[in-house]
């Protein structure tokens, strides 16, 4: 590359990081007041139906030393046979966003900690770009806690053993907002069959907590030239809807 081309891509570059920081200040987002403290204890019954009422209320009464010590001797489903380790989660004691990824991988189940490989790393990328670290601002977690067989996706019902233990972090971390990541924590979230595509399309309202949906870091590892650019759209959303929620406090 010249002189001469490196100086323009320096300038385009400066450009779109210009029109993302005014993009950042724009948009609007709302929190209700529901969402101060929501409960989701009915909502865990609801999606665990069949289930002995004093366990629903017994994962739904935990502080959260509790919660991980449940969900470390946890057999609620089948998945308690082949983990190394469960990952309850790990992050900010009340973070500005909460992440729900899908379940563990391979690195996850040996060390315990939720998105500690590839994308993992990929996915401290992306929060960083938005100033977002996760010691400070961010809870990482997922929708089960135990690695499934040869990274396969969570059964619905090793899906829904499993919610009480996020409904009840939901609760205690209260987190401004949640960012979903990918079709399989969407989904089961905001209860719906629709498309990540559709789902994309707008923020979204989690008992009053705003949730966003953007590609899992996976994916756009796999086709950067497919997923890259709207997960940049997701997070500046994200990012600007946080500035707001805070701005009204
Ligand atoms: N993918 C996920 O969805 N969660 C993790 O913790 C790691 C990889």
């Amino acid at each position: 590359m010249n002189e001469h081309d490196d100086t323009v891509n320096r300038a385009t570059r400066l450009w779109t990081l210009l029109d993302d920081a005014q993009a950042l200040l724009q948009g609007t987002c709302e929190r209700t007041e529901a969402a101060q403290v929501p409960d989701l204890s009915a909502c865990a019954a609801a999606l665990t139906c069949g289930e002995e009422p004093e366990i629903q209320t017994g994962i739904s009464q935990l502080d959260m030393e509790s919660l991980r010590a449940a969900v470390h001797s946890c057999t609620r489903c089948g998945l308690s046979r082949t983990r190394r380790n469960p990952v309850p989660g790990a992050g900010a004691a009340r973070p500005q966003v909460m992440i729900i990824g899908e379940a563990p991988g391979a690195q996850e189940d040996e060390s315990g900690i939720p998105f500690v490989g590839r994308s993992g790393s990929y996915l401290d990328r992306w929060m960083h770009a938005i100033g977002f670290t996760r010691e400070q601002d961010l809870y990482m977690t997922n929708i089960v806690k135990c690695r499934p067989p040869e990274n396969r996706d969570p059964s619905a019902d090793e899906q829904a053993a499993c919610l009480p233990y996020l409904l009840r972090q939901i609760e205690l971390l209260q987190p401004k907002m949640l960012l979903c990541l990918g079709l399989v924590a969407s989904q089961i979230l905001l209860d719906t069959t629709d498309s990540l595509g559709r789902l994309r399309e707008q923020t979204h309202s989690f008992h009053g907590i705003p949730l966003v949906v953007t590609y899992h870091p996976s994916a756009v590892l796999r086709y950067p030239e497919k997923f890259r650019a709207p997960v940049w759209e997701d997070l500046k959303r994200l990012r600007s809807c946080v500035n707001e929620l805070n701005d009204e406090d």
